[in-house]
């Protein structure tokens, strides 16, 4: 505890009974849904170095930002996958809202209050595809928002890799990432994902 910090171990902690959460509870989509949720960890963390952000809270909002889908999927089972599954993000919210009035970010948040996580972990989760929406932390919202496009874009943790403008999210962002910057962080994050990996294997 000493030598990894407090939040650190916090943040292992959660990760951990995250990890029981999605791959005991979540049939189908936990297991999918926890593989991308350690690809988006990965990404984020390196990209929350390049931007003095907190890599800690990067891994952990990265870890619990999809948590409000396994709450849809355990209240509306293959409904919700009907529903929702291979939309777009912004389709899939829209989706969602109108079908079962409200959507992921929203219960997301709702998680995040219940679990007690930090409130800037709480306002990533609840606007990671509306990163405009959020006020007060723009810097880990833009964090997990890229880093969940580049990790479907990318196909990391087995999705199957999704079409996404990435230049016009990189122009978009006001993250320190560019263009040229996209290759070694893809390597590195496919490092980073394959780490996580083994060290989360019983
Ligand atoms: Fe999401
Ligand atoms: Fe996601």
């Amino acid at each position: 505890m000493v030598v990894l910090g407090f939040r650190a171990v916090r943040n292992l902690a959660l990760a951990a009974a995250a990890e029981d959460v999605f791959t005991s509870d979540g049939g189908t989509l936990g297991q999918t849904l926890w593989k991308h949720s350690l690809a988006c960890a990965s990404v984020a963390t390196l990209l929350a170095k390049a931007d003095r952000v907190s890599a800690e809270e990067a891994f952990l909002a990265g870890i619990v930002h999809d948590a409000g889908k396994l709450i849809l999927f355990d209240a509306y089972g293959e409904n919700y996958l009907e529903v929702a599954g291979g939309l777009p993000s912004e389709q899939r919210i829209a989706a969602e809202r109108e079908r079962f009035g409200t959507d992921h970010q929203e219960l997301g948040l709702r998680c995040a209050d219940e679990w007690g996580l930090p409130m800037e972990v709480a306002d990533a989760i609840s606007n990671h595809h509306d990163p405009l929406d959020a006020e007060d932390f723009r810097g880990l919202v833009d964090v997990i928002t890229v880093a969940n496009g580049l990790a479907q874009h990318w196909g990391v943790g087995g999705l199957d890799a999704r079409e996404i403008d990435v230049e016009r999210m990189v122009h978009q962002s006001p993250l320190n990432l560019k263009l040229d910057d996209l290759t070694e962080l893809q390597e590195r994050s496919l490092e980073g994902f394959d780490t996580l990996q083994a060290s989360f294997a019983n």
